[in-house]
């Protein structure tokens, strides 16, 4: 009790307030998700995400470089298609973009990780995350084309895939064709508690994959339910996930944390595309110390539980940190 205890003790300069400091921040915690586009020498800005980019394959490959250069273990891959149809037949294609990426990345900097993000939202024409029949989203059906995809990307060498559809039973679906294909050694990172936030505004624009009726209510969760959250990602561990993921993160640092009581496997965090154009925004406005902010909010997701963190600023956060 005051006045013995005078917490402000430890606080006094730097070289204390390093030694008590309980969360620490790597470039090693970082995992940049990434566009990947048809074409060659295309880099793309994103109108609502500043100094974010649609990549070709040859110019992803040398920004893939890069990121490892600066401490980066991997990247998540989100593919931009050239057609879209009703199953979207492009994402578990040989030739489709994603596919292609994998191939060319494993080549050039063949010690990264890279993740293929499965879903089927970005190539469907009706921009939703699995087969319609009608306004439905048929989640068992839906199932075969998830596989299909997770297989796909396995034969073109994928490190790892991350299903972010949000069907039922899909973590078990996807381990059975993986290991009925022999890549039983495959891990899966479970978008297990993916929130339906609109906070996925810009990505949407980014990746062309807003919904043309309704929207995602009906697989997405509730943003109000945290106790729901324990319960999918309770059934993603039963189902056979390798990591799970916590989605978006500033704003369900709660879920991340009780997460992190919870259960002992690895937790992911994603600082989705709303998180990162709010900060950007306001940075290019003067309003506010992007790199401060930017460091403050990746410790809060470290602080919280997660192991490690999707996030648009992992090349900024990398080069700030190097500066330390
Ligand atoms: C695909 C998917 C989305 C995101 C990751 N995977 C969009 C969505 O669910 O609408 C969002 C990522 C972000 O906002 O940065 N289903």
């Amino acid at each position: 009790m005051f006045p013995q205890t005078r917490l402000r003790r430890l606080r006094r300069n730097a070289a204390l307030r390093d030694m008590v400091r309980e969360t620490s921040l790597s470039p090693k915690d970082f995992i940049a998700p990434l566009f990947v586009t048809h074409g060659t020498g295309i880099k793309e800005e994103i109108k609502s995400m500043p100094q974010q980019y649609r990549l070709s394959v040859d110019e992803l490959c040398k920004h893939c470089q890069k990121l490892w250069d600066l401490g980066i273990p991997a990247v998540m891959l989100f593919g931009i298609p050239e057609h879209k149809d009703g199953k979207g037949s492009e994402s578990y294609h040989k030739e489709g973009i994603v596919q292609q990426a994998i191939r060319a990345l494993k080549q050039a900097v063949p010690e990264m990780i890279v993740i293929a993000d499965i879903c089927m939202c970005e190539y469907t024409d009706h921009g939703h995350c699995g087969i319609i029949h009608g306004e439905e989203v048929a989640n068992d059906e839906t199932l075969e084309i998830l596989s299909a995809q997770a297989i796909s990307f396995a034969e073109a060498g994928v490190d790892m895939v991350a299903p972010s559809d949000m069907m039922d039973g899909r973590i078990m679906a996807i381990r059975e064709a993986l290991d009925t294909a022999g890549f039983e050694q495959t891990p899966i990172m479970s978008y297990a508690a993916k929130f339906c936030s609109a906070f996925y505004g810009p990505f949407r624009d980014a990746a062309d994959s807003a919904p043309s009726f309704g929207d995602r209510r009906a697989y997405q969760m509730d943003p109000a339910n945290g106790r729901e959250a324990m319960r999918e990602i309770e059934s993603d561990i039963e189902e056979g996930a390798d990591i799970v993921m916590v989605k978006p993160a500033l704003p369900y640092l709660d879920v991340l944390k009780e997460a992190s009581l919870r259960f002992d496997l690895p937790l992911a965090a994603y600082q989705v595309s709303g998180e990162y154009s709010m900060i950007k925004a306001a940075a290019l406005n003067g309003w506010i110390d992007e790199e401060r902010i930017v460091m403050e909010s990746l410790l809060s997701i470290k602080r919280a539980g997660a192991k490690m963190i999707l996030t648009y600023f992992a090349e900024d956060a990398a080069r700030l940190l190097a500066k330390q």
